[in-house]
């Protein structure tokens, strides 16, 4: 990863009026210090939205739809947004001006939200991974280079009222230029040393994109749809109080709970099956949770696109 690269860049574009757009979405900026400075008050109460798998483009009313979301985000008035990652339809095989103007469709709309936005990154937000880009490796933005210019480091961590909040990449490329899930030995490292600095009863949520556990395959057969590396995180958080881990990209909701211990939520999609309808005859939503004290509560919230599609469907 070109991170010294990507930096200098970040530097020039904090002096830039593009950059005036993008520091509400840097989440670099949102580090905060691990050894958490806030007790968890057990009378302390605050709701996070989750949104995963806007696929954003401007085909396929695919605007109008996320402009849905935003709008019931912001009646709810959650204090923050976490994304879930796969921004953008699509960086992974196109053309360096296509994947701009997605990445700053996202960002524009993204704007809207009245509170700070958490990106996650995703499969289709890596640049000019595959073959058929016309791109190559030595692009600046290549892989994680155009997510990272516009929303800050991949992988970090921001503590909110004394539960520590931590997003990973759960991305990397294969030989061949395929993706593949998996969290890259650096970003572990660096999680280690997080880890050694939080409080044990810390409250922690993880948000990747590609599960960490999920019933797809054993619902549907085929291939593992799990980070492959999955087990040496929860090994790493072993001894802390994982709380919940949020997830995307099979656009599929499910929510298990693990030996009494922590929550996995994988969280719909506002995408849907390609802004076509429901993806897995799940509705189009996103995941509403409420913390209070050391528990949360969550739920899904449509927002009306479904509707909206059919709607928009039969009057053109
Ligand atoms: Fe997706």
């Amino acid at each position: 990863m070109a991170e010294n690269k990507n930096l200098s860049r970040r530097k020039f574009l904090i002096n830039s009026s593009l950059a005036a757009a993008t520091v509400p979405f840097l989440q670099s900026s949102c580090k905060q210090n691990v050894a958490a400075t806030e007790e968890t008050n057990s009378e302390e109460s605050f709701e996070f939205a989750f949104l995963t798998d806007i696929h954003i483009k401007p085909e396929m009313n695919a605007p109008i739809g996320f402009q849905m979301a935003i709008d019931k985000v912001n009646e709810l008035n959650p204090d923050f947004v976490i994304t879930g990652g796969d921004l953008v339809y699509d960086a992974m095989r196109g053309n360096y001006e296509k994947s701009e103007s997605l990445f700053n469709l996202y960002a524009t709309m993204a704007k809207g939200f009245k509170m700070p936005v958490y990106n996650c990154l995703g499969n289709h937000d890596l640049f000019a991974i595959y073959e058929e880009s016309p791109e190559n490796e030595d692009h600046p933005d290549y892989k994680y280079g155009m997510w990272e210019r516009h929303f800050g480091k991949s992988y970090y961590s921001f503590t909110h009222k004394g539960w520590h909040f931590i997003t990973l990449n759960s991305l990397d490329v294969t030989p061949n230029k395929r993706y593949k899930s998996s969290f890259h030995q650096e970003q572990l490292q660096w999680l280690k040393n997080e880890i050694e600095q939080i409080d044990k009863a810390t409250p922690i949520v993880i948000t990747t994109h590609i599960p960490m556990i999920c019933t797809y395959t054993q619902l549907n057969g085929g291939n593992s749809r799990v980070v492959d590396n999955a087990p040496e995180v929860f090994k790493l958080l072993e001894n802390h109080n994982l709380k919940l881990v949020l997830q995307g990209h099979i656009h599929w909701k499910e929510f298990g709970m693990v030996n009494d211990r922590f929550h996995f939520l994988t969280g719909g999609s506002i995408a849907g099956n390609g802004w076509k309808g429901r993806r897995h005859n799940t509705r189009e939503g996103f995941v509403k949770v409420k913390i209070t004290g050391n528990d949360f509560t969550w739920e899904y919230v449509d927002h009306g696109w479904e509707t909206e599609r059919l709607k928009l469907a039969t009057e053109s």
